[in-house]
């Protein structure tokens, strides 16, 4: 029985569990309103996502702090001519004042 318990709260704390960063994108500044889109990164990998005319990120971090995040002026997350912001990673509301269209969450952490 106290396996058991301890089987139970082990597997909630695993769903409840974010690896990678969750963002929400916001079409205010300040991050208000409902959100454009909400996302999160994927372990070991890059992950684009369209958002045009977005101009504020809220990101929640997961247990992964070691990730970047860039915003786009394009919605492909092409950073041709290294048009790209790299944006801090901390909890919290990032504010564009010249907006952007795209988020890439890159957490690679091995390899
Ligand atoms: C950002 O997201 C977190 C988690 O959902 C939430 O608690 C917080 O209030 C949000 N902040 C803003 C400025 O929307
Ligand atoms: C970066 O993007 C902005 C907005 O699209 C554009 O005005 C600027 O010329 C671009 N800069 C470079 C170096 O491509």
């Amino acid at each position: 029985m106290k396996f058991l318990t301890v089987l139970l709260s082990a597997a909630t704390a695993a769903l409840a569990t974010q690896v990678t960063p969750t963002v929400s994108s916001y079409s205010t500044s300040g991050c208000s309103g409902t959100p454009l889109a909400t996302w999160s990164g994927v372990p070991e990998n890059s992950f684009c996502q369209a958002t045009p005319g977005a101009v504020s990120l809220n990101i929640t971090l997961g247990t992964e702090t070691n990730c970047e995040i860039d915003v786009f002026a394009i919605s492909n997350c092409d950073g041709i001519h290294g048009n790209f912001t790299i944006i801090p990673v901390v909890n919290g509301c990032y504010t564009s004042p010249a907006g952007f269209s795209s988020v890439r969450i890159v957490c690679i952490l091995t390899g």
